[in-house]
């Protein structure tokens, strides 16, 4: 309970209320809300001078809102106290989805999560990632090949989301064929679930979709266990010097967190990144006078400005103070990255675009700890490789109109946004 010490829990729920009218990051309706008004909510919140609890008023339950850098950092920086059990997104698992799908390692502690995470960092150290480099500019190079010759309206499926969706996949070592087979799901499995969905109801067609994509990846695990090759898949299901591998529920659940971690996030940065750059003409003015110089820094700011992933929960493993918010065990904690991202202590002019932007303490990846972004390496690489490309080919590549945003209280998603360019002569 997040009361300023010596307030009790109602008199803060009372107090929120009325300090902040429809400034209530529990309610449904809130993520409906126009980004601006959001945003000026999340600003009252973090003018207050402790968390807030934030109850929603058809369930009574809730959470404290942490929406300042230095609430959003501690608590990620200490696991022992803020535990992602029983799971990190609002509303939670239910049940059902974990007894099927199994645990996703964003949602377990150590000793589980550590060593998961240690089987599957094999595929995201600096080193390997380099590897993957050549093939991310290959993929890069084919894509725009591809716009220029089918000249797509939609920026969102014909180049954000196809960029990272073909790197997870060549690095997984997922044949061609059962790349459209698990698109194909992945696209039915999203239109049938929600944001506002209720943690009763079997988001049935949705469902299967995802159960047929985990098939497809468990098959292609049995397969690479017999006849290991050299890719992400065979290094996850063949076991290494201590005996640790994937068994094929945990390479399922493994694959699918990277579709939502790893393609879907990269995909709404890379959408945002256009958008901020055609609404930005003297930050693009200064990106492309000097790539090399401030690639860097855009992608860095594209992430805060940006932030893909709104917020995390956490549980309280104990009772614990902070900033003044008295937290009881069992309580849940909400990191709001994207209003962290905007705050006004850390960041000058937060609402301001800028790629030269440094010190960028952003935590569009996370705030630090254990479950710190395991793909940022990566991310960076494909956004500063894919924008190079698209900037180099297409010089005059712009987004048209705003992006149609999907509302959302998890991710900053992009449904589409339509795109222009005038093609080279010659
Ligand atoms: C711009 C793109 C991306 C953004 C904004 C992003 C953001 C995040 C955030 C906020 C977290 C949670 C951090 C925390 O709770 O402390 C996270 C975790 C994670 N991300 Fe990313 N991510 C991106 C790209 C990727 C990519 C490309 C991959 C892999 C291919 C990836 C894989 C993961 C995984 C596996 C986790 C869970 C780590 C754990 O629980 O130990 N992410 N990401």
């Amino acid at each position: 309970m997040s009361a300023p010490v010596g307030q009790s829990r109602q008199s803060e729920t009372e107090y929120a209320a009325e300090y902040a009218p429809g400034a209530n990051p529990a309610e449904p309706q809130f993520w409906q809300l126009p980004a601006a008004a959001r945003a000026a909510a999340f600003a009252r919140l973090r003018a207050l001078d402790h968390p807030v609890f934030c109850t929603d008023p058809r369930t009574g339950k809730g959470f404290h809102a942490l929406v300042r850098h230095a609430d959003v950092v501690e608590a990620s920086r200490n696991p022992a106290v803020f535990v992602s059990a029983p799971g990190v997104t609002t509303p939670e698992p239910a049940r059902w989805v974990r007894a099927l799908f199994g645990d996703s390692m964003v949602n377990l502690d150590d000793p589980r999560h550590a060593d998961l995470r240690r089987i599957v960092s094999r595929a995201f150290t600096p080193r390997l990632v380099a590897r993957v480099e050549d093939d991310i500019r290959q993929v890069a190079a084919r894509i725009v090949d591809d716009v220029l010759e089918q000249r797509p309206a939609d920026f969102v499926p014909a180049v954000a989301a196809e960029l990272p969706y073909q790197v997870i996949c060549n690095m997984m070592g997922v044949p061609e064929r059962q790349r459209r087979e698990i698109l194909r799901q992945i696209n039915h499995a999203s239109e049938h679930t929600g944001v506002a969905r209720s943690r009763l109801r079997v988001p049935g067609r949705g469902l299967r979709a995802l159960a047929r994509m985990q098939g497809v990846i468990a098959a292609l695990g049995r397969e690479r266990r017999r006849h290991p090759a050299d890719d992400l898949i065979s290094a996850l299901v063949t076991a290494d010097v201590d005996g640790r591998r994937l068994d094929s529920r945990q390479l399922g659940a493994f694959f699918s967190l990277l579709l939502v971690a790893g393609v879907e996030t990269t995909r709404n940065a890379l959408a945002h990144g256009l958008y901020l750059l055609t609404t930005h003409p003297e930050q693009r003015a200064l990106l492309v006078s000097d790539l090399d110089t401030h690639l860097g820094g855009a992608v860095e700011e594209i992430v805060r400005h940006a932030t893909p992933i709104i917020q995390f929960r956490r549980t309280l493993a104990v009772d614990h103070e902070l900033s003044g918010a008295r937290l009881a065990k069992g309580d849940k904690v909400v990191l709001f990255f994207g209003a962290a991202n905007r705050d006004e202590t850390v960041f000058a002019d937060p609402d301001a675009f800028d790629i030269t932007r440094s010190p960028n303490p952003h935590l569009g990846f996370g705030g630090g700890g254990p479950h710190f972004c395991l793909g940022a390496y990566l991310a960076r690489q494909e956004m500063k490789v894919l924008l190079r490309e698209l900037l180099t080919r297409l010089p005059d590549i712009r987004s048209v109109g705003e992006p149609d945003l999907v509302p959302s209280n998890f991710d900053n998603r992009v449904r589409s946004l339509r795109f222009a360019f005038t093609p080279p002569t010659g």
